[in-house]
């Protein structure tokens, strides 16, 4: 893949600093026999006093740079062979064709300036043992480094990963004509339950961090119909588990005139939306790290089988897993269930007593509520939950006072079935839980930057 980051013609302001030559396309043959100019950092080096051999990356491969002596003059040999791991260089010579080079090219170094040095006395403290020991990031180590450790492969290929999983989400929705819309994030009620509800104080009041859009954009319904986001929120989570973040990314959906049917179709309309682009946009990144590439396809290709409630009840008692019915399905009963899965499955027609007033009660059977949540496959679990929303005045009111909900919070929310409600439903993705299933990540903490649970909020 050519890389094209070029800002000429793009802007009336002239660069002082540009690049314009990148490690990936060097590699990629662009610049054979020629002479160029590369930047970036230090990823190993060895030697002698006589030649170094200096691994350079930058955000698009490594080369090989091989300095002699004797074609840098003495005093620029010593910069070159004083440059640490991590140190950042502009490095000038000769792309050569070389087939027992690692990707197939090496650079003939004319000249190295070291621009960014990294000090003896302090040498980079993410090595290769490290993060050996580490198997996949989940040293205490590597967390406290984490601002270091963003700069190596794996995670530099999970945050590449990351982003085209986001550029995915909006050019779903965007290409459907949903419009992006904001919502608080100081709010004064709870969407999902008090129990992971954040306290903040809020000038002599209490108020807390949102948990969810959903509420916000059920207001804005009656004027956009169709709207989305994609934002953090925030679940006060105790226990630190592979796929519970404390401050996650939120993608999230409201359509007007539609029920679960609907929202389901747009639910596994966007996540094999997102599967095809990873197909098309990081194969080589997917493949660096082992996924397997037909499974993607796989979840890019083929429909997501609807299940109800009871029947993946009975499939777990089948398998003398200990459930009752009318309980909500934690991720130990998910994961058998869903490591047989081929692809993802909707689990619908939840019991009204596991899910939150907002659900509508299914007109054809008042014990179920229309919703649904999206399991993915290999024991992952959820990354979707949603339905269709309590859209009349008189059944909101009655959910309410049900639960034993104070109005007062949702006078809002209740307001926008007063005047002019209308069937409308959506759902809300966990971006983060989408990224450690589909790069096949062992925990949740590998594909965000700066993973926030109970215990950690630095660096
Ligand atoms: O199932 P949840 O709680 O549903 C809602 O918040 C609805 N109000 C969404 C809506 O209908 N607009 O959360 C939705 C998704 C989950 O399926 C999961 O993927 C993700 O958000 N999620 C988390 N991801 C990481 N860490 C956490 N602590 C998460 N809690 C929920
Ligand atoms: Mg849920």
């Amino acid at each position: 893949m050519k890389i094209d980051r070029g800002i000429e013609g793009r802007g009336t302001l002239r660069p002082d600093m540009a690049k314009d030559i990148w490690i990936g396309n060097v590699q990629s043959g662009m610049h054979d026999g020629a002479q160029v100019e590369l930047k970036g950092w230090v990823k190993r080096t060895r030697g002698s006093n006589r030649i170094r051999f200096i691994v350079l990356r930058d955000s698009t491969g490594t080369i090989q740079c091989v300095a002699k002596k004797e074609e840098l003059g003495d005093e620029n040999f010593e910069q070159a062979a004083s440059a640490l791991i991590e140190a950042s260089l502009i490095v000038k010579g000769t792309v050569n064709v070389d087939e027992r080079a690692p990707g197939g090219h090496e650079l003939v170094v004319s000249s190295v300036e070291v621009v960014g040095a990294v000090r003896e006395d302090a040498p980079f403290p993410i090595t290769e043992s490290a993060m050996s020991a580490a198997d996949g990031g989940e040293t205490e180590f590597l967390l406290d480094n984490r601002h270091l450790y963003l700069r190596t492969g794996r995670m530099t290929t999970m945050l590449q990963i990351r982003s085209s999983v986001f550029g995915a989400i909006h050019s779903y929705f965007r290409d459907l004509d949903f419009v992006e819309y904001q919502a608080p994030c100081f709010v004064a009620g709870a969407v999902e339950g008090g129990s992971t509800l954040f306290e903040v104080p809020y000038f002599g009041r209490k108020v807390y961090l949102t948990q969810s859009w959903q509420l916000y954009a059920e207001a804005a319904m009656p004027a956009l119909e169709r709207l989305y986001t994609v934002a953090p929120s925030f679940r006060a989570e105790k226990s630190r588990t592979r796929r519970h973040l404390t401050e996650f990314w939120h993608a999230e959906m409201e359509i007007a005139w539609a029920g679960n049917n609907d929202v389901m179709a747009h639910g596994e309309g966007v996540v094999r939306h997102i599967c095809k682009t990873l197909l098309e946009e990081r194969e080589e990144e997917l493949l660096s790290i082992d996924r397997d590439l037909d499974l993607i396809a796989r979840y890019a290709d083929n429909p997501y089988p609807r299940i109800r409630y009871d029947e993946a009840v009975e499939t777990l008692q089948a398998m003398n897993v200990d459930i009752e019915w009318g309980q909500d399905l934690d991720y130990s009963k998910e994961k058998v269930l869903t490591a047989d899965f081929d692809v993802p499955h909707f689990l619908t027609h939840y019991p009204k007593m596991a899910k939150p007033f907002y659900h509508r009660v299914d007109p054809d059977d008042e014990k179920y509520v229309l919703c649904h949540d999206l399991l993915a496959p290999e024991g992952y679990g959820e990354i979707i939950g949603g339905g269709e929303r309590t859209w009349s005045e008189k059944e909101i009111l009655q959910r309410i006072d049900e639960e034993g909900t104070p109005r007062e919070p949702y006078q809002f929310y209740i307001d926008t079935r007063t005047y002019g409600g209308v069937p409308h439903g959506g759902f809300g993705l966990g971006v983060d839980r989408v990224c450690s299933w589909l790069s096949g990540a062992d925990h949740i903490r590998e594909v965000i930057p700066f993973p926030r649970d109970s215990r950690r909020v630095t660096p």
